[in-house]
This record gives C-alpha cells, structure tokens and sequence, in this order.
C-alpha cells in the first residue's frame, strides 16, 4: 500500500549503522507505511549488538555483522571489499550511513561514487568528527543542526545535500541538545532519502542500474 505515484520501482537502499539505529527506525517507518518509495535491502553494521542490527532482525530484513579487523576507525581494504561486493549482490542503489562509526576509504568510494550519503550531526562544514554536538556547545554558537552530505574520503566532507538548523538554548546540556538534534535528523533524511527517489537521475548521476 502506498500513498505516492511513482514511475520507478522502489529505490533499493542499504543502511550502514553503529549504533541504536533511530535514523533507520524512521526511515523503515517511512518505507512501511508507504511514504518512502524504497525498500531496504541490506542493513549491515560492525558492532553485532548494535540497536540497528537489532532492529534490521526484528523485520526479518537481510543483515550483516562486518568484523571490524584490526583498525578502529577504517576497514582494512579487504573488508571494505567484500562489504561492497555484498552491497552489490543486493543491487543496492544508495547506501545511508547512518551512524556508521567508520570512514570509507576504499572499495565502497568507487564502486558506490556519488550514491553513499550520511547524516551528521553539526552544520557542516562546521563540526565534523565525533560528538559535533558538544563542539557547538562549548563554541558558544546560539544555531547548529544537522546534514545530509555525500560521502567523500574525508570525515564529513562531502558536498551537502541538505541541512536543518536548530536551535542551542542557554539551559542546554550536550544530552539535551544532541537530542534535540536528532529529532531535526529524523525530520531531514527521511525528506533527503525521499528526494533523492524521486530524482535519481539528479542526485546518482553515476548510478547504472544491475537490476534485472
Ligand atoms: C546520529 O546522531 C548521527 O548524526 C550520527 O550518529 C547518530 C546515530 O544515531 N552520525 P542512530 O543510531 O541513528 O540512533
């Protein structure tokens, strides 16, 4: 059942997670209830506890535990492979992070150029790195928010697709203003992830279709 009129077939998506997974809970949300024309075809994370998995179980959705290696911050080249080619068994169109605690720096770059996104949460290019939340903070900035930008190799540098701003209250706390922020995400990737389905051909220039 769903509630848009669309010419292409669902956008085949594949989520990358560390964490608790809400920016996937949402966008599901928006898949199920018909307002997202997608279908999430593979979810994978390098955390096998993570919420994201978890939540990715639950929906009998395919899902995949990457043993992290060696690195803490990257994949080894090998790994990094075979999470694209296991992305590319899957026909996967635009791959979310969504909170992936990893930056890609190989294999995922080229075989998905220009069709991974990630949502971050500072108005880039202020802020990137960990805990964006707590820099605007302690910066003293009275506006920060969020940002769907395209994954480049730097940490968080890839051009921006769109961003929301929020407001940081004198009585904020990095708890409540991260929190606050997340909500503003959960308003803004399912909108990017959307756009992006309805303009493929603007937003995954370099996307060929394997679909069959
Ligand atoms: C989000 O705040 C996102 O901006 C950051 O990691 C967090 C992931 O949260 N990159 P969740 O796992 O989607 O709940």
């Amino acid at each position: 059942m769903s509630d848009f009129t669309s010419n292409h077939p669902p956008l085949r998506i594949a989520v990358l997670g560390s964490g608790a997974g809400s920016n996937f809970r949402i966008l599901l949300n928006e898949v199920l209830n018909g307002r997202l024309n997608a279908k999430i075809v593979a979810v994978a994370s390098d955390v096998s506890a993570s919420g994201i998995l978890e939540i990715a179980r639950k929906h009998d959705l395919p899902h995949f535990y990457i043993q992290p290696g060696k690195f803490k911050a990257t994949f080894e080249p090998y790994i990094e492979s075979r999470l694209g080619h296991l992305l590319q068994e899957h026909d996967v169109e635009l791959v979310v992070l969504a909170g992936f605690m990893r930056i890609l720096k190989h294999e995922m770059l080229t075989t998905f150029k220009g069709r991974i996104i990630n949502i971050h949460p500072s108005l880039l290019p202020k802020y990137p790195g960990l805990y964006a939340w707590k820099q605007a903070l302690n910066s003293g900035d009275t506006v920060t928010g969020c940002s769907v930008h395209y994954v480049d190799a730097g940490v968080d540098t890839g051009k921006i697709i769109a961003q929301a701003e929020v407001d940081i209250l004198s009585d904020d706390t990095s708890e409540t203003l991260h929190a606050r922020i997340q909500k503003a995400e959960h308003i803004l990737l399912p909108l990017v992830v959307k756009q992006i389905s309805e303009q493929r051909d603007e937003y995954l220039k370099s996307f060929k279709p394997s679909i069959k």
